[in-house]
């Protein structure tokens, strides 16, 4: 068979485009399906639309207030803490433990230990899981480590996931039975998926990789995100001080520069779809059944006609052309748009109704939580980047807090 036509979108309107197509479907992770088959993400048509409805239903306004108001605060509290009580941290693992326990508490995985080993084991579970989703990039052995993968799943689910489903199935016939209140049941993607098994007509295995999938959906893209943010307010300090001095004050600027940070750095560098019919893209380009539509969400979010004559610049005073996101498109848009978007990055300010109280999202609020404690980088240890990495991640990022 021949390799399928390749077609890549790089301005922002056609990316936009090509985002709502409908006959485009989700090719990304086609190799990772050990984790990521029938995922949310995988899913299309009538399949996505079932279970994204039901799934919304954890992600509405006022879940997502709870979360940021309530549930979220202590976790990070908690994460920092004995950081904080050492006098300095080292971001990047920081950064992981604190998402991974966010992660966590939205996906259903409950943790009995609440330790920072277990946070730690947790962690290692969704690497591996990470390892499964990105299959097609793997350069070793795929085939053993497919099967390296699948263990580790397994043993999570024993380890973790039946705990928690056993404890969420007591709650759900507790409520049934009238002996508990509606509102004592967890807000968690794991309580809903259990609660709508027979109308999703979901199996144990199809269960177990949606939970996954929200764990590294959630926490691996937000960690990243938040040192990255820490990175850029550092380089103020240097740059613009006095805009460095304002993300230590105002969360609302705090979070436009996540925004500008996000925008700059999209989780992964483009988006793959499948076209599953003849179709034609905003610009006229016509795609035949089978073509492959790479979006290329580096250059679409740096389109100097939607983000201005200096796109690759961090300026988070930065205006968009109306209608465009500042944090460009790297929540993706149409069908498989991020369902934890307002959960992750807050509410758009320039969207916001003044008269609703405004969301800022988990990611400015544990920057500005850091901030808070008075980290800084550490001056006698420099952050490195992973020189594996060509995404410039950090390899190690250590910080000081207060004044030691
Ligand atoms: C800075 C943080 C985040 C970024 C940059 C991000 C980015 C994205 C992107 C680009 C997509 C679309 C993928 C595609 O079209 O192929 C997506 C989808 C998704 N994200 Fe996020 N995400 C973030 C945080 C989160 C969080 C916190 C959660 C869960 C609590 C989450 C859950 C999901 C899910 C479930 C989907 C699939 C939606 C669907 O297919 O209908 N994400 N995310």
């Amino acid at each position: 068979m021949s390799d399928p036509r390749v077609i890549t979108v790089s301005g922002y309107e056609q990316a936009r485009d090509a985002f709502r197509q409908k006959h485009l479907r989700q090719a990304l992770y086609d190799a990772g399906e050990v984790v990521m088959a029938d995922v949310l993400v995988n899913l299309h048509g009538d399949d996505h639309r079932a279970r994204r409805r039901l799934e919304n239903r954890l992600f509405r306004r006022d879940t997502n207030a709870r979360y940021e108001r309530e549930l979220f605060p202590p976790i990070v509290a908690a994460t920092l803490e004995p950081h904080v009580a050492a006098g300095r941290a080292e971001l990047v693992s920081l950064s992981h433990q604190m998402m991974m326990n966010l992660a966590a508490s939205t996906a259903g995985v409950d943790r009995p230990a609440g330790t920072p080993e277990e946070t730690l084991h947790l962690y290692s579970y969704m690497m591996r899981f990470i390892e499964g989703a990105t299959l097609a990039h793997y350069t070793g052995d795929r085939a053993a480590k497919r099967a390296e993968v699948a263990a580790a799943l397994e043993a999570f689910d024993a380890e973790f996931l039946r705990p928690s489903v056993r404890r969420r199935r007591q709650l759900l016939a507790d409520v049934a039975a009238g002996t508990l209140p509606e509102e004592a049941l967890p807000s968690d993607v794991l309580t809903v998926l259990l609660r709508n098994l027979d109308d999703l007509q979901l199996p144990d295995d199809v269960v177990l990789r949606e939970t996954c999938f929200y764990l590294l959906a959630g926490a691996h893209t937000s960690a990243t995100a938040f040192v990255r943010t820490l990175d850029a307010v550092f380089n103020m300090d240097l740059a613009a001080p006095e805009d460095a001095a304002r993300a230590r004050t105002d969360l609302g600027f705090l979070q436009r520069c996540v925004h500008e940070t996000v925008r700059l750095h999209p989780s992964s560098p483009v988006a793959m779809r499948w076209a599953l019919e003849d179709l034609e893209l905003a610009d006229g380009t016509a795609v035949a059944a089978g073509d492959k539509v790479v979006i290329d969400l580096m250059a679409a979010n740096r389109d100097p006609d939607v983000f201005g004559a200096d796109p690759d610049r961090f300026d988070p005073h930065r205006a968009t052309t109306p209608g465009a996101a500042p944090w460009g498109l790297s929540f993706g848009l149409g069908m498989h748009a991020c369902i934890g978007q307002d959960l992750a990055a807050g509410l758009d300010p320039a969207l916001t109704d003044s008269g609703e109280e405004h969301l800022y999202g988990l990611v400015p609020v544990a920057v500005a939580a850091l901030l808070h404690a008075g980290a800084r980088p550490d001056p006698n240890d420099p952050a490195r980047l992973d020189p594996e990495s060509a995404r410039g991640y950090w390899a190690s990022y250590p910080v000081r807090f207060g004044g030691s």
